[in-house]
């Protein structure tokens, strides 16, 4: 079930302004002096809109791959003010998109709308890092698993192809709270999500599960251990270079 490639994916939500490039430069040094484990990892970022054209054309044949934030899904081009498709953003040279995040949802993102985007986004030849994740009363009524798999069967289809998509299991309570799951209790979720996916979807390969939530330098010693997870999903702690380096740096200690 572990895979050893891990991602260690950045969210920047609406922080950056051009000059933040300079964030990315020391992160991509240090990748490149990291002999020892740099072949076990890839870093994706996303930076706002206004940022991943400038970041794509900087850090091409770089390292760090660039990731949006979210796309529109009702069509390439239209009359959508203030939208974004996911074939404008693959022209950019951006080859991921995040979707589904629980700030999104919250303002106003249903499954459905998800789904068309998810769908548009694939199409268009974007892979997607699908993020799901439960609230504090789901959790404390013991739904999670639940609301998971509710999130993964209203968004995912059969003939979506696994190798384009991540899922990022963020738990809501846990999004910049400083509060994380168990490890016990993240490993056996991602443990049963994982078996599900395969046996719903039919698929040969266990699919590709982050963690995000309050991850940082001192967190992210939790995970460590936890072998089932492929990566992790990074909001605050991605804005500051050496933040994030010391999130790589502490997890391959
Ligand atoms: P956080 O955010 O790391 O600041 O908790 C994670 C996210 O919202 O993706």
């Amino acid at each position: 079930m572990a895979n050893s490639l891990r991602y260690f994916v950045g969210n920047w939500k609406m922080f950056g302004v051009p000059g933040s490039y300079k964030i990315l430069d020391k992160i991509n040094q240090f990748y490149h002096k990291d002999q020892k484990n740099k072949n076990k990892y890839k870093i994706i970022m996303a930076p706002p809109d206004t940022l991943i054209y400038d970041f794509s054309k900087r850090f091409k044949n770089k390292k760090i791959i660039i990731s949006s934030q979210n796309c529109y899904h009702q069509d390439l081009f239209g009359p959508y003010t203030g939208k974004v498709s996911p074939f404008m953003i693959k022209r950019l040279g951006v080859n991921y998109t995040l979707l589904g995040h629980s700030e999104c949802r919250s303002a106003g993102e249903t499954d459905e709308i998800i789904k068309k985007k998810f769908s548009l986004a694939l199409k268009n030849n974007l892979k997607v890092i699908y993020c799901i994740g439960e609230n504090k009363i789901q959790k404390r009524t013991k739904s999670t698993v639940k609301v998971l798999k509710k999130q993964i069967l209203k968004v995912i289809s059969k003939n979506n192809n696994f190798n384009n998509i991540i899922i990022a299991y963020e738990p809501i309570w846990s999004i910049g709270s400083g509060s994380i799951p168990s490890p016990s209790e993240l490993k056996k979720n991602i443990t049963i999500l994982k078996n599900f996916i395969v046996k719903k979807f039919r698929i040969k390969s266990h699919p590709k599960f982050l963690y995000g939530g309050s991850v940082d330098k001192n967190t992210i010693k939790h995970f460590k251990s936890i072998k089932e997870l492929d990566g992790f999903l990074v909001g605050g702690a991605s804005k500051s270079s050496k933040n994030f380096i010391d999130i790589i740096k502490n997890f391959y200690k």
